[in-house]
Order: structure tokens, then C-alpha cells, then sequence
């Protein structure tokens, strides 16, 4: 079975790059379905992600050619409305921006309910709020091969959006809708996170008019066509943090580069409360542990307040501070599934009844184990927690981890980690 193996207790030092943001690149693969010309897309993360988004447009009839390693060219003119493949949509949460994209551009969409990591209920509903406000009939077909289809009579008609819950994948859907709607199109409590502000920049980039993003009101002023552009990702600030978590937990020294510091405040200054020296730079952070890590008590939410996607990482930091530690899930129901590999590995830790907070009662240390990367961010955490475990940590069900971390074994490996990946 594929896996990685890790030999722990090296602390990492030295500098690291970070990739593009995967969650930015996912919703601008999708959005070139708008832009019926050619795009070329640069600093897209070497994962499995980005390569499926693209095979789905591929699938649909867009030409897509890889330029190097993180740069692709890609047209649809050609793409053909409702054609995205059953099998590779499952597979990913970010198929369902083809909904917004071809909304957008036709009309009227279909394709089947998306995939992703398992953390409760995801639901959909804002998505579709959305997209009725805009005109747009919806159908939910839930049966063995479930399915979503959107339809207009005429196109869709600009309108004000409240969203009822601040949704990252609902903005970035009725922003698709928007842009090539008639007239103007208002979303209140839109979400705010750096990769919504990408997407605008990239559209606005192919003559598109937003407006506001970044706010939690976004204005889109619907234009008729979209042209293509040449355009570069921000970078991942989640790979990012949780590459900071691991130098902090190794007892480390790491320089992250490739950054932008600002999106990554909010791990930055739990960091420091937890005795952890952290120095910006214009692109870079640094990391240095100073040897102690007191207890602290952290809430995930809604950018730009701490990241659900490093609730598992900072889990593990917690497992080695002195003291205890709190941790409240602000957004996903389920997000603590990661708490029994790292139990594995020795973790005092407490999920209350609510399932949406844990208690982290900090150990001496971790102890190596065989653990699963239940999905893509505990995945993360249990690499993070190999590394700073004494002894060896093998870890499966790693393609959740390969959806989202570029090159992550040659990345550890230099900066002084014992990491491979052993093939199927
Ligand atoms: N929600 C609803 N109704 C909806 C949509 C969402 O109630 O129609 C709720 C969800 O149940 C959740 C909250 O709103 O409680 C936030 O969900 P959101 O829609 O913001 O999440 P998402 O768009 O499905 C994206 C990222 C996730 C990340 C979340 C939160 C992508 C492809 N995925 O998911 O990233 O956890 O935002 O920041 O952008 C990851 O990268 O590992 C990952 C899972």
C-alpha cells in the first residue's frame, strides 16, 4: 500500500517554499469555462487536484497543455455544456464551481455532487440560494448517480444574495453565476478569504467587474464575453502554516518562503502565544522554536480568524505543550476525526459530546505508530506529528495528503526531515 514513512525527532531548519494556493487554483481552473478563449495559469500547486480539475476540463472539451511543472495553457472554447465526467467530479469538492462557471456562461448547468474530505454534512444549500436569486430553476437528483441541474429561460439576472452562513465555496459560485449575468449582483455576508480575492482578480483580470472582494460585500457588475489573461496563484497559505506548525513542533528554525505574511496572522500570533518566536518578511516567515510551548486555547473560523484547515496541524502542537490545550471548531461539525491517529501516537486528547471542541492535555513527547491520513489536512497533522515523534510513524491512505501538498517528501526532506514515500 502507498505510504510515507517518517523517522522523527530531527528539527527541521533551514528554508522551504511554498506552492499556490489549492484552493484558489481549483476555483480558477473551473472559472476558464468562462472565458471561451485562451488562459495561461501560473504557480498552480503539483497536486492531484489541480491535475483532475484540469483532466475534467479536458473531458468537456477544453485543450489543455501543461507548459512546466506549474504552469498550464488551457481554452474552452470548445468545452460542451453538462459533459463533466461522473467518476473524476466525485472525486473533488471543487467540481461543484463547474455549476457557477457554466451558469455563467450557458445558461444552464449539470454535474454530478461533488466529493472531497469527510467532515459531516457539507451541504449546498447557499450555493443554490444563490443561484435561484439569479433566475437559475435548481433540481437535486440524490439517487446512485446523483446529479445537479441548473436551468434559465433567458440567462441569469443580477440580484442581491444574503448568505446565511459565511460560505467560501457559495461566494466564489454566485461570483461564476455573476459575472456574466445581466446587471448587478450583490453578496451580503460573502466570505473572505485571500482565494476569493484571487478569483476577482483573475476575472477581473479577463474583463470581468467585481468589486469588494475581500469584504464581506461583493459587488458584480455581469459583463457580456470574458477574454483570456495570463495569470499567477498567491500562495498557499495553508501549506504554508503548516509548514510553520512543523518547525515549531521539530524544536526547529525554518524560513517559509514564498509567502504573504498577512494571510497568515492569525497562525502567527497563536504561535507566539504559545512561546514561539515568529519574524516577518515581505515574502517569508520564520520560525524558531525556543524550546518551550506553553498551552493555549484557539477557535477556527471564517477567514480571517484562524483556519479550520489547520485545526489538525495546530492539534498536534497542542499534544506537546505544557498544560492544557482547547480547541473549538467553529465551522465544519466533524472535524476532529484525526484525534484517534494521533491518540495512536501517544495524544492525551478529549473530544467533548458536541464533537466541535477536544482538550489537548500536553505529553512529553509522541511516539511513532501506523497511522491513516484520514483526510487531507489530518493527513498534514499526522505527518507533523511523525516528524516530531521519537521513533518511526508510517502513515497510509495518503492520497488525501497528495491531493493538496505539492512534492511534500523532497520539500521536508530539505530542511533536514526523514521522510519517504514508499509506492504502491
Ligand atoms: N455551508 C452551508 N451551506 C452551504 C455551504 C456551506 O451550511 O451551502 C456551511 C458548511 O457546512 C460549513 C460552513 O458553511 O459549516 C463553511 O463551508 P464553506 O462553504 O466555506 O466550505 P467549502 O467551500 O466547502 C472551502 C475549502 C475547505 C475549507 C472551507 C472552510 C475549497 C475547495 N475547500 O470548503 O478546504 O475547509 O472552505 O474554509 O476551497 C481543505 O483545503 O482542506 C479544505 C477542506
Amino acid at each position: 500500500m502507498e505510504r510515507f514513512v517518517v523517522n522523527g525527532g530531527k528539527p527541521l531548519c533551514g528554508s522551504i517554499e511554498v506552492g499556490g494556493m489549492k484552493n484558489a487554483a481549483v476555483a480558477i481552473i473551473f472559472a476558464t469555462i468562462l472565458n471561451e478563449d485562451e488562459c495561461i495559469i501560473r504557480n498552480l500547486p503539483d497536486i492531484s487536484d489541480v491535475s483532475d480539475g484540469f483532466a475534467i476540463l479536458e473531458q468537456m472539451g477544453a485543450d489543455v497543455e501543461r507548459l512546466d511543472r506549474n504552469t498550464y495553457r488551457v481554452n474552452t472554447k470548445n468545452v460542451v455544456c453538462g459533459s463533466s465526467p461522473y467518476e473524476l467530479v466525485r472525486k473533488m469538492r471543487a467540481s461543484y464551481y463547474i455549476l457557477g462557471a457554466e451558469l455563467g456562461r450557458f445558461g444552464r448547468a449539470h454535474t454530478a455532487f461533488p466529493g472531497g474530505c469527510d467532515f459531516g454534512v457539507r451541504p449546498i444549500d447557499q450555493h443554490i440560494k444563490g443561484f435561484r436569486a439569479l433566475g437559475a430553476d435548481v433540481t437535486t437528483v440524490e439517487s446512485e448517480k446523483s446529479y445537479i441541474e441548473c436551468t434559465t429561460e433567458s440567462g441569469l439576472e443580477g440580484a442581491t444574495v444574503y448568505m446565511d452562513v459565511v460560505s467560501v465555496g457559495a461566494t466564489i459560485n454566485i461570483m461564476l453565476a455573476a459575472s456574466r449575468a445581466n446587471g448587478v449582483t450583490v453578496i451580503e455576508n460573502a466570505a473572505r478569504e485571500p482565494h476569493i480575492v484571487d478569483l476577482a482578480n483573475f476575472l477581473n483580470a479577463s474583463g470581468a467587474m467585481i468589486s469588494g472582494a475581500g469584504t464581506d460585500t461583493i459587488k458584480i457588475k455581469g459583463v457580456e464575453k470574458l477574454r483570456g489573461t495570463d495569470y499567477t496563484i498567491i500562495p498557499d497559505m495553508i501549506e504554508a502554516g503548516t509548514y510553520m506548525i512543523a518547525a515549531a513542533a521539530t524544536g526547529g528554525d525554518l524560513t517559509i518562503t514564498n509567502v504573504i505574511p498577512k494571510h497568515l496572522d492569525s497562525v502567527s500570533a497563536k504561535l507566539i502565544d504559545m512561546g514561539v518566536e515568529v519574524e516577518e518578511f515581505d515574502e517569508a516567515v520564520r520560525v524558531k522554536s525556543t524550546g518551550k510551548l506553553e498551552a493555549i486555547e484557539v477557535k477556527t473560523l471564517p477567514y480571517p480568524g484562524f483556519p479550520t484547515d489547520m485545526n489538525p496541524q495546530m492539534g498536534v502542537l497542542m499534544c506537546l505543550a505544557t498544560g492544557n490545550s482547547v480547541m473549538r471548531e467553529g465551522v465544519w461539525d466533524s472535524r476532529f476525526r484525526y484525534v484517534e491517529e494521533l491518540k495512536l501516537m501517544g495524544a492525551d486528547i478529549q473530544v467533548d459530546q458536541s464533537g466541535k471542541a477536544a482538550t489537548f492535555k500536553g505529553v512529553e513527547n509522541l511516539v511513532g505508530a501506523h497511522v491513516r491520513a484520514v483526510d487531507l489536512r489530518a493527513g498534514a497533522a499526522v505527518i507533523v506529528a511523525g516528524l516530531a515523534a521519537k521513533g518511526t510513524t508510517e502513515i497510509t491512505q495518503i492520497h488525501h495528503i497528495l491531493r493538496g501538498y505539492e512534492n511534500i517528501t523532497e520539500k521536508l526532506r530539505g530542511v533536514g526531515a526523514e521522510i519517504i514515500l514508499i509506492p504502491d
